[in-house]
Order: structure tokens, then sequence, then C-alpha cells
């Protein structure tokens, strides 16, 4: 072992944007971009490294040129049998203190200007930061680069880890190997379905061993080692669990269960809207002591559900009894300020004592007035998007709350539709079995799949 030698790669665009937004001192961006930094340097503990090159060598025994992008410290050229790596890291304090073996090097520098391709293997753990995180212009860039190459159009929505995963399939040779940590979701999101498809036309054999247990301490999401196998072109993508004792099962389905995944669906007669961001809940929903507090009357404010949470399930309309009981007296955010049109005196106090820190947020800072937010309809039925076991809570809105945050809201074009029973049609499905848990045992149904089950209940039940 010796000290990193470490290549002085010319500092590309996009790097100098990233480093831009690590060090930007506005304290909104700031506070942006540290968590950025944080959520893009997870270190990949030495176990798991061990346990993707033991999987990567049951698809290659030994593998000539390896390259690994967003390589950190180069932890993944201490294990596995292989000619040469190369691994490539923006943070120079990453690659500072790298101890390598003699066939291993750390160059420094963006990872989508590294000019080297036709290696044997792509491997590693890119790093994940959410699409509206990256800096736009620097994105649309490299999206527009990798599209061209690649034959498709990148979705922007993408999280940063799939433009590496991109990036590993233009670096590899066409026999190549990418075996890479990344989050599960990529085998269902819409925004990763561009990618699928040209994964699937190119025939490459996928597995995907998911993860049953946190592999990192403070990511919020379930791991996977993804293989595509270019030599293998048989078209089959296989699904398994792994523990981080590399444990596994086959899997039938992405799901987790003999059924496949929820299809993704545009809006029909009836559809879900998600739950409003009007900013940070901590200003825009009050409990009612926080209203009283802050001297606001009920003229104020407009019932809002931010959480379904502590709700029994025999609950199945949200009354003016339900909505006292169960939010108002019991002190949960359920109040959400009218800052969506001229605000009273009252309120306009109470949106001045709004400290900066707290108005700094992403949708805030990029309205003309930082509170003026868009109030989306009230809804016919409001459905918690995040569940654990079967299905999501579903409620009647029988008081006329708006939907908030992770509870959605069903809406209609005509408004007289049979609420009771599309609530104990939704009520009835189990979504647990057709969607895919992104985080630990929460699952979470999205949009588009809430609007697939919409489609079928309105053919069978409602013509709109
Ligand atoms: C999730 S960490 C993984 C680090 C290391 N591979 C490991 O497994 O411990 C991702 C790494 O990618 C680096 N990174 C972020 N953007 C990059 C870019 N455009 N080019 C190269 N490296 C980048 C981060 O600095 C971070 O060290």
């Amino acid at each position: 072992m010796r000290r990193a030698v470490v290549a002085d790669d010319p500092m590309c665009v996009g790097s100098r944007v990233q480093q831009k937004l690590l060090t930007r001192n506005r304290p909104m961006r700031a506070k942006k971009t540290s968590y950025e930094l944080s959520r893009s340097q997870v270190e990949t503990p030495h176990n798991i490294v061990r346990l993707v090159w033991k999987i990567t060598h049951e698809y290659r025994t030994r593998v000539s040129r390896v390259v690994d992008l967003g390589a950190g410290d180069g932890r993944f050229s201490a294990y596995g049998r292989f000619g040469s790596y190369d691994g490539v890291e923006i943070d120079t304090s990453r690659t500072a203190a790298a101890v390598l073996p003699q066939n291993a090097r750390l160059h420094t520098g963006c990872a989508f200007q590294y000019p080297e391709s036709g290696y044997s293997l792509c491997i590693g753990n890119p790093p994940y930061v959410r699409h509206h995180e990256l800096d736009e212009g620097w994105r649309d860039k490299v999206a527009e680069r990798l599209g061209e190459q690649l034959g498709f159009m990148v979705n922007r929505k993408c999280n940063l880890y799939a433009y590496f995963m991109m990036l590993g399939l233009l670096k590899t040779a066409p026999n190549g190997l990418l075996a890479m940590l990344v989050p599960f979701e990529w085998t269902s999101r819409p925004a990763t379905a561009p990618l699928r498809r040209y994964i699937l036309k190119q025939q490459w054999h996928v597995d995907v061993y998911r993860f049953t247990e946190d592999i990192f301490d403070s990511v919020l999401t379930t791991a996977s080692i993804s293989i595509i196998d270019k030599r293998n072109r048989d078209g089959k993508w296989q699904y398994h669990s792994i523990d981080s004792d590399g444990l596994r099962r086959v899997k039938l389905h992405v799901t987790g269960f003999n059924r496949p995944v929820l299809p993704y669906e545009d809006r029909g007669p009836i559809w879900a809207l998600r739950g409003m961001s009007p900013g940070t809940q901590k200003v825009f929903t009050l409990t009612e002591g926080e209203r009283i507090h802050a001297g606001l009357t009920r003229d104020d404010v407009l019932p809002c559900v931010t959480t379904l949470r502590g709700l029994p399930r025999t609950i199945t309309r949200l009354t003016a009894e339900v909505f006292r009981n169960r939010y108002v007296d019991a002190n949960v955010k359920c109040w959400l300020i009218r800052s969506h049109e001229e605000p009273s005196p009252r309120l306009k106090a109470y949106i001045d004592s709004v400290p900066e820190s707290l108005r700094n947020t992403w949708t805030c800072s990029g309205r003309e007035q930082w509170y003026r937010f868009d109030l989306h309809p009230c809804p016919l039925l409001l459905v918690a998007t995040g569940f654990t076991s079967y299905g999501p809570k579903v409620l009647v809105n029988s008081y006329g709350a708006y939907a908030i945050g992770a509870v959605c809201g069903i809406h209609a074009k005509h408004r007289r539709i049979p609420r009771e029973r599309l609530r104990a049609f939704l009520s009835n499905i189990n979504f647990e079995n057709r969607v895919v848990a992104h985080s630990g045992s929460l699952k979470k149904v999205e949009m588009k799949q809430l609007n697939a089950v919409l489609r079928r209940f309105c053919s069978r039940y409602y013509r709109g």
C-alpha cells in the first residue's frame, strides 16, 4: 500500500458549479449546500464494499480495468481482483488522505469531465442528490450530453445517482459490467423510466439486490446493489433481497411480492393531486395553540390536514367533530394560514415576524412574495400517501380541509361523485404488494399510481 497518486485533471464547469454551491454564503444556500454535501458524501461501510465485490466476482471472476465514479477515498480499490483501478473524485479533501494499492489511481475532478472509457467494470457508490438541489444550468448541460450519447431524453427529475449510472454505461466497454450501490427506487420511479427502457432495449441482464436493512446511518432510502451485465443479453431483470451478510432470496417482482408494481397513469375523470407544499409547515401550518399565540382568528386560516397518523381506521369521514376532536383539541397542525391572498393586518404581522432562517426554503425563495402560495382546490377525499401495511388511510373530506404534504387529495371534474363508494374501493385495495418500499417498511403510493387505480374505479362505477 502507498499514499494516493492524485492525477491532476482540470476541474470541469460542472464541478465548479458544484463547488460554488458548496461555498456560497447566502444563508439559505449555505444551509442547502451543506445538506447536499453531507448527502453526497456518505461513506460505504467496508463490509458492504467487500459484499459488492463478492457479488461482482460472481459475474466476472477477474476484471481488467475498473472505474469508480465518485470514488471518495478510493475504498473500492482495497478489495477485489482487478488489473487497474481509476477512481474519480471531485473533493480533494476526500482524495488527500487516501491509501491505495499499487495498481490504483485517484483522479481529482468531475466525473462528467473524465475522458477515459472502455472499462470492464464500473463499481462504486455514486452521490445521491435530489434533482431540485442540483444547479439547474449544470444539470441541463449534463443531461443533454448524456442524452445525446445514449440516444434518449434524460428526465430532469432524476436524482444525481441516476446520472452516474448513465455515465457508468458510457464508460464501460460493450461487454462491460456495472456494479453500483444505488437506491432501489431506480427500478420503479418514473424519472428513471427512460434509463430502464434503454437498458431493456439493449437486452442487458439486470440483477437488483435490495437490502433488507439500512446499511447507511444517515440515508433514508432503501439501498441496492444493482448489476447491469452488458455481456449477458438475455434481457432479464431479476430481483433479490439481501442482508449485509450477503444472504439472498429471489423475488418474483420489483415489489417483493407475487404481484407487479402498480402502473403509472395520467389523470382521468377522477384524479389524485399531491398535498400542497406552501413552504415550510413550521410557518404555514399551525396548531390551535400556535394560532391563538400568534393572535390570529379563524378568519386568518383555513382548515387543513397534514397527517392521518393516529387516526383509527374505523374513522372514515373527516367531519366537523372529528376535525375538532382529533386535530384542533389534540393540538395537531390543522390550520393553514391564508397567505395565498391579501393577508389581514393580523396575519401580515405574523408573516413579518417569521425569522429569515425559516423563510429561506427552496419553495419560498422562488416566489415574488415569499409567503404567497398557490392554493390547491379542496379535495373530495384525503389519502395519506405513506403507509406501513396493506394500504393508505382514506377519508371522505366532509369538513372541507385542505391536503398538505404527505396527505394528498382526490379530485373530480364533477364534484358529485360517489365518495363513500370510492373510499371503500380505495381502502379495499392491497397496495402493500403493489408498491415498492423505498425506506425500511415505509411504503409510498405515487400520484400516478393512484390515478391508475382511480381509472379502474371510473371504468367500473363512474363515467364522469
Ligand atoms: C456516496 S459518496 C461515496 C464515496 C465512496 N465511493 C464510498 O463508497 O465511500 C459519493 C462521492 O461522490 C463525490 N462526488 C460528487 N459529485 C461528484 C462529481 N461530479 N464527480 C466526482 N465525484 C463526485 C462526493 O464528493 C463523494 O465523495
